[in-house]
């Protein structure tokens, strides 16, 4: 694998990377399911499109996306719906109150019927069980925007916002303090992949999936599981948390407050990582709980930048699966 580096400021990538074909009509349900190599060509291409914007705009004509949704969104309704009409391409929204994925119709149903008429589906569910079985039915690509498990485009926007602010992937420290949830996984299989170290802090019972972790061990991730934030988070060169109570768990808020409370990224903890440590957050943030304000406002936060970015990732891979 080449290794990646940003280029000097100003400097815009000369020209595409060379067509990587494994990837076309390749369902994007898992980062556990792309080799480094994909991994690299996506970011790389990423790069190109955020440079060059106009050179894609025909890349995806006449294409279309379904997006469906069994939970809310901002920033992934948002950067996928302009993406694919910045690329030539259109959308058709599937909100949670419409299709009944799994209820009003059986998941198999929903993908063979979709399969039929659009050339890619996005899906945003509540059991990553549902993403499987959608890809697994459909002879279009299926693009995860979120499951119980994995966040797998939030994961490769956010090596891009570091590999840009930071230069170079390979040899940096992630430090992620919170929940062992989807947004986790996704950066423990990337982080494998792209020869990132992770520290994981977490309360007893909150850890990453052990097959999941074992998994990127053995592909090569170096990971270190911890309960104690303040040794995850020193000298690491990012530091990463997100909401304690995802989407689907809202029945168990107050308890996650108490026992998370710990976890919480402020100044104190963010002084032991030290001053060039970034933040980082996949958003939507709940300042005051697991942020404070003084952390995510501050200017080692990168928390927009990851936003922007998954507008350029996610191009790079309807181009990459769909063209
Ligand atoms: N980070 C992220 O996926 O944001 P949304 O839930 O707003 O899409
Ligand atoms: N872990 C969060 C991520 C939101 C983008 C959730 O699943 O709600």
């Amino acid at each position: 694998m080449r290794k990646l580096r940003i280029l000097p400021a100003g400097e815009k990538p000369s020209a595409a990377p060379a067509r990587l074909a494994s990837l076309t009509h390749h369902h994007l349900v898992s980062l556990h399911d792309l080799v480094p190599q994909e991994v690299d060509y996506l970011l790389r291409l990423a790069r190109h499109i955020k440079a060059f914007p106009s050179h894609y705009r025909t890349a995806l004509d006449g294409r279309s996306l379904a997006l469906l949704f069994e939970k809310p969104s901002l920033r992934t309704r948002v950067t996928f719906e302009l993406g694919m009409g910045q690329l030539g391409g259109q959308v058709i929204y599937l909100g949670p109150q419409e299709v009944g994925l799994g209820k009003r119709e059986a998941v198999k149903d929903v993908a063979r019927n979709l399969t039929r008429w659009v050339d890619g589906v996005m899906a945003r569910v509540f059991s990553h069980q549902s993403v499987m079985e959608l890809a697994e039915y459909s002879s279009v690509p299926v693009i995860n925007g979120l499951s119980d498990f994995e966040h797998p485009c939030q994961a490769l926007g956010d090596f891009l916002t570091l590999l840009e602010v930071k230069g170079a992937l390979a040899g940096l420290t992630l430090a992620w303090v919170g929940d062992g949830n989807n947004v986790a996984h996704s950066l423990i299989y990337g982080a494998a992949r792209l020869g990132v170290k992770m520290r994981v802090a977490t309360p007893p019972g909150y850890e990453p999936d052990r097959s999941a972790v074992a998994d990127a061990r053995r592909e090569g991730g170096d990971i270190q599981l911890t309960h104690d934030p303040g040794e995850a988070v020193a000298g690491a060169d990012a530091v990463y948390t997100d909401v304690w109570t995802s989407m689907g768990q809202e029945e168990e808020a107050s308890t996650r407050e108490r026992i998370f409370q710990p976890y919480q990224v402020n100044a104190q903890l963010m002084r032991k990582a030290g001053s060039r440590a970034l933040f980082m957050h996949c958003l939507p943030a709940h300042r005051g709980l697991e942020v404070t304000n003084e952390v995510i406002d501050s200017p080692q936060s990168i928390v927009y930048d990851q936003a922007e970015n998954r507008l350029h990732i996610q191009k790079a891979i309807l181009v990459a699966l769909l063209s």
